[in-house]
């Protein structure tokens, strides 16, 4: 693995190999406090982070290394209309690793074209979020031994919500998982994951309800409703507060269940739930940073290494307003096939 782009790059058993450190990692961090000594992470943050920001600068501090970068754009040449590409062929030049977060769509892909040193996409606007699936499974596997055959229930905003679109991904390479894909029509899944989804032969029922679903779960993972996501306001009055798991609705849910969220959470878990052992959160929030340093371990240890020259673009081929196409003139017109749809290579998007 060069880059961490989307998680659907990652064969399972780089997956599986990259899990074996975690599980090390988390048994005894204290082996691995030299690995990346010397090694220095950039970490650029377009958009406000907290969990996963802190997560990776602790991962790299952890393992010996350190970090530069901002959390606040404003802060950087972006602000006087430096291109991406400008900024990564800079800081390439300076880091060993490069970890981005971005509200563009594909902004990861685009930087990982231009980059002397492996990038890491930490949230491409709507789009993935794959270091949050490294946590997420990590989670999973740890507290439940494997992630075959379980059934999982993702529940609120499907549509804007990066974390989900990244998990699916990833358990397309697991088996025998029962999907309930719990959201209001919407915010139902893009309609290119559901198409993923019937192609990697994943069972899924989509429902609007939560609380008749809940008793045949292993796995319940809820999310925020992504606000910041939405191009209409009023779509957002409308479906805000629509999911709140209490403690009660817990009742009839497993012994064994696992609740789980990316974090932060709005009115989305009533605070009553934190204290019922269900609740893995936090737990899971810290299994992140662990997940982390597992891939940075590798990633800030690889050489360097020029890019291959790509076609200079003449503007977007896709319609996606938060595709990093539309404001990266310059970059090459890539397409990929999804299925057998027809779609842009940064954001998935149909063309
Ligand atoms: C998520 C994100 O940024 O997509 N948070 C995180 O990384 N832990 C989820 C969210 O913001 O709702």
């Amino acid at each position: 693995m060069r880059h961490l782009i989307d998680f659907g790059d990652l064969t399972r058993r780089e997956w599986d190999q990259l899990y074996a450190r975690a599980d090390k990692i988390i048994d005894a961090p204290e082996k691995f406090i030299d690995v990346c000594r010397g090694k220095v992470m950039a970490s650029l943050f377009y958009e406000p982070s907290t969990r996963t920001n802190f997560s990776f600068q602790t991962a790299m501090l952890r393992l010996g290394g350190s970090v530069f970068g901002f959390a606040d754009p404003r802060s950087s040449s972006v602000a006087k209309g430096e291109t991406l590409k400008d900024t990564i062929k800079m800081v390439s030049g300076y880091a060993d690793v490069i970890v981005m977060r971005t509200p563009w769509e594909g902004a990861a892909r685009a930087a990982s074209l231009y980059s002397d040193v492996p990038v890491v996409n930490a949230g491409d606007g709507g789009h993935m979020h794959p270091t949050q699936t490294t946590a997420d499974l990590t989670t999973i596997t740890r507290l439940r031994g494997s992630v075959d055959g379980l059934s999982i229930g993702l529940c609120g905003d499907l549509k804007y919500g990066r974390t989900v679109h990244s998990l699916i991904k990833a358990l397309a390479k697991f088996r025998d998982i029962r999907f309930f894909l719990i959201a209001p029509r919407d915010l139902a899944i893009p309609d290119y994951l559901r198409q993923f989804m019937r192609e990697n032969g994943m069972p899924f029922v989509e429902v609007t309800g939560l609380e008749p679903v809940i008793p045949q779960l292993d796995v319940l993972y809820m999310t925020r409703i992504q606000r910041e996501r939405f191009v209409d306001p009023l779509e957002y009055e409308r479906n805000k507060g629509i999911y709140v798991l209490t403690r009660r609705k817990l009742d009839r849910a497993k012994e064994n269940l696992l609740v789980m969220h990316p974090l932060p959470r709005v009115d989305e878990i009533a605070v009553d739930v934190d204290d019922d052992p269900r609740a893995v959160y936090f737990q899971q929030a810290r299994f992140g940073m662990f997940a982390r340093m597992a891939l940075l371990s590798d990633l800030a240890n690889q050489p360097r290494m020029s890019p291959d020259p790509v076609e200079i673009g003449k503007g977007p081929l896709c319609r996606n307003p938060n595709c990093i196409t539309q404001t990266e003139h310059y970059l090459p017109p890539l397409i990929k096939y999804n299925g057998g749809t027809k779609c842009c290579a940064f954001c998935d998007s149909p063309l």
